[in-house]
């Protein structure tokens, strides 16, 4: 059996852990049709926690139910390029069978790569009322995923945003799931761009239990017929801190090594194992975490880093040498950059895994 662990961002992982329920808002939303609450979801959180991930579950729950998909990447230039897909998809359903089945296009870059010129925006709107009348006699509709919302160019997404809602208006069955860092989220929110989507539901994600780790890992090593102790796995599951990203890479290592060992698995493959996943995990995420911060907001890390556990305000700011109003200032900002998460009790964690090791090394 092939290692099943995906330890690549976006890529599928061979068991969602820890998001039972999530999408069925969305996935009644979308027997509902237009107008459902579910139809217009924003997904949030930390880096490497699920959220193109998720993206792709919604994607592939609309399409189960027959409705066309459009899954499109925040870059410049991105309305046109979904103009081009609703163009295609029209096509499509002209000439083929009523029942054909749609597919979604893939985000290889054909089409326009510039924005639209104002004069086309017009013919975007109609291009996308055509679409969906059609799609509306069929009895679906279709769903639009973006995902990296934080390097979206405001006027595009307005521009997006008030089609959409024109759309809504007038009853046709679109659907719109957004994902994104919290801090580009509350920013987009904020500034008005496009506050109808303040309506939005909102899925937040965070790590998942290490308990669920532990049976997942257990039902993946049972199947590929790896032999290893329930104390090593649990050990292992414990290591992840149910951190999406790296229960791929420790389930990948663990793998690895388990094929070097004759499929099984010792305490010192396990911690072989681990130290791999730990350093991948050092060089994918938390470097480039941090590789847009300010210095200031490092600082800030870096007063945390000197303490063990959640750190209070109080701390932080002495540490710093600085005022209660520029502490919750880089707290509140580090926290929408998805870098660290409240802890209860006006104190603040790392929200990702390693963070803190790196800081202090
Ligand atoms: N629920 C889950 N259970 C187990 N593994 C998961 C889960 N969700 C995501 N993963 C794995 O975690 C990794 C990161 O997922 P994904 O790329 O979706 O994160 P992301 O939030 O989009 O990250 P980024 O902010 O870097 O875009 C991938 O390797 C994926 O297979
Ligand atoms: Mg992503």
């Amino acid at each position: 059996m092939q290692n099943p662990f995906k330890p690549t961002a976006g890529a599928t992982p061979p068991d969602l852990i820890g998001r039972a329920g999530l999408l069925d808002e969305f996935e009644y939303g979308l027997r509902q049709g237009s107008g459902a609450p579910g139809l217009l979801t924003i997904i949030t959180g930390a880096r490497g926690i699920g959220k193109t991930v998720m993206l792709s579950a919604a994607e592939d729950i609309a399409r189960d139910q027959g409705w066309a998909v459009i899954s499109r990447t925040a870059n410049p230039g991105f309305l046109a390029r979904i103009g081009d897909d609703m163009l295609r998809l029209t096509d499509e359903l002209g000439d083929g069978p009523p029942a054909r089945k749609i597919t979604a296009f893939s985000a290889a870059g054909f089409g326009l790569t510039t924005q639209i010129p104002q004069e086309r925006i017009p013919d975007w709107r109609r291009t996308g009322e055509d679409l969906l009348r059609v799609l509306k006699t069929r009895r679906t509709g279709l769903v639009i995923t973006i995902d990296e919302i934080h390097a979206v160019d405001r006027a595009e997404i307005s521009q997006l945003a008030s089609d959409v809602q024109h759309f809504i208006r007038d009853g046709l069955p679109i659907g719109l799931i957004f994902a994104g860092l919290p801090s580009a989220v509350s920013d987009l929110l904020n500034e008005g761009v496009a506050t109808f989507l303040r309506r939005a539901d909102r899925i937040n994600l965070h790590e998942t239990a290490t308990a669920e780790v532990t049976v997942s890992y257990q039902e993946l090593f049972s199947k590929g017929g790896i032999e290893v102790s329930p104390t090593l796995v649990n050990e292992a599951a414990q290591t992840t801190e149910g951190y999406p990203f790296l229960i791929q890479l420790v389930g990948y290592y663990l793998w690895m090594e388990a094929g070097k060992a004759g499929w099984s698995l010792n305490q010192d493959n396990v911690a072989t194992a681990i130290a791999a996943a730990q350093r991948r995990n050092t060089l994918v995420v938390v470097e480039s975490a941090l590789s847009d911060i300010s210095d200031k907001d490092r600082e800030f890390l870096n007063a945390m880093a000197g303490q063990d556990g959640p750190s209070t305000a109080g701390r932080i700011g002495q540490a710093l040498g600085s005022k209660p109003n520029v502490v919750s200032k880089y707290r509140n900002r580090l926290i929408a950059a998805g870098l660290i998460e409240s802890a209860g009790y006006g104190k603040v964690d790392f929200a990702i895994p390693g963070l803190r090791q790196y800081l202090r090394g």
